[in-house]
């Protein structure tokens, strides 16, 4: 079966980016020239995705906006000629892509959104995607795949619950979901446990969880059988944990590179990376950083 839905959960809070989070999401935050939601949904549409289901909440209207028409936008720019200006307004939606929006009412955690999606997705697997990790694969800028295109790979090769997992060091575990494999080498590996947000010295590994996952729709009622986990959270983790044993849950080594766009220190280092990567910005910005570290 291939994948052919994608949630974006953009329903918190963004507390970790205020004040620029108070009025607008974070993930509509432009990293050089597009908003991280942006880099998402083409990461999704390039894995052959067509129906994106956004899982909203408070304040996030501009998203629902961005991917709609802009008639008094494009208008302007038709009666003015600017026709690549046009181009780019028009294409971030494609005509076969369907976007679907429902609301979170509260932020009860990432499981309780991805419960919110059940009724859009039905019963079968799907992909999750985490818009503020930022993810480009490693030869994504020369026409390569990007890291979902490479997990719906893994997928269709090996059925089941595929989840992005990279190596981070191991005093930066308990920033993360990380999990427990045989064959911590391999590219696709079961997994036999899952912690959240481990303590350095108990983290069964350094494979920690990013927001990528293709899950399956059993993870429906999982998640819905989880008590409240760490902050009174309902967390995907959990709900992911609980199908080992009954069903395959896979790591997926992914070729490429994350971006925390949830933090400050993530945020930049993405902007200064595909600036630099930008053939109309890189010159500019390569001198810029010179002179600044001169
Ligand atoms: P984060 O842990 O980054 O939380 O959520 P947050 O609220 O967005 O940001 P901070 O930590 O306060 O700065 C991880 C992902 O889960 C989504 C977020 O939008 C983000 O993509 N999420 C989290 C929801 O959709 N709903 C929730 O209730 C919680």
């Amino acid at each position: 079966m291939t994948i052919r839905k994608a949630v974006f959960p953009v329903g918190g809070l963004g507390t970790r980016f205020l004040p620029a989070t108070k009025a607008i999401p974070k993930e509509m935050l432009p990293v050089v020239d597009k908003p991280l939601m942006q880099y998402a949904v083409e990461e999704a549409y390039a894995a052959g995705i067509r129906e994106m289901i956004f899982v909203t909440g408070r304040n996030k209207r501009a998203i629902e906006d961005h991917f709609d028409v802009a008639y008094e936008l494009e208008t302007e720019l038709e009666a003015a000629g600017k026709g690549a200006l046009l181009e780019l307004v028009t294409s971030i939606k494609p005509d076969d892509m369907d976007c679907f929006y429902v609301r979170q009412p509260r932020a009860l955690g990432l499981g309780h959104a991805v419960l919110c999606a059940e009724r859009l997705v039905g019963n079968e697997p799907f992909a999750v995607l985490l818009a503020d990790d930022l993810m480009i694969g490693r030869e994504q800028m020369s026409g390569g795949p990007t890291v979902l295109a490479q997990m719906v790979q893994a997928y269709a090769q090996s059925p089941g619950t595929v989840l992005a997992v990279q190596d981070v060091p191991r005093a930066e575990t308990r920033r993360y979901g990380v999990v427990d494999v045989h064959g911590v080498n391999a590219t696709l590996a079961e997994v036999f446990g899952m912690v959240e947000k481990p303590a350095p010295e108990k983290a069964p590994s350094t494979l920690a969880v990013a927001g990528r996952y293709i899950l399956t729709p059993a993870v429906f009622e999982s998640i819905r059988q989880q008590p409240r986990g760490a902050g009174g959270e309902i967390q995907l983790t959990d709900g992911i944990a609980a199908l080992i044993g009954k069903e395959r849950v896979q790591a997926f080594r992914y070729d490429g590179r994350r971006y925390d766009c949830g933090s400050k220190e993530g945020f930049l280092e993405a902007t200064i990376d595909l600036a630099l990567a930008n053939p109309a910005l890189s010159e500019a910005v390569r001198a810029h950083l010179q002179r600044v570290m001169a």
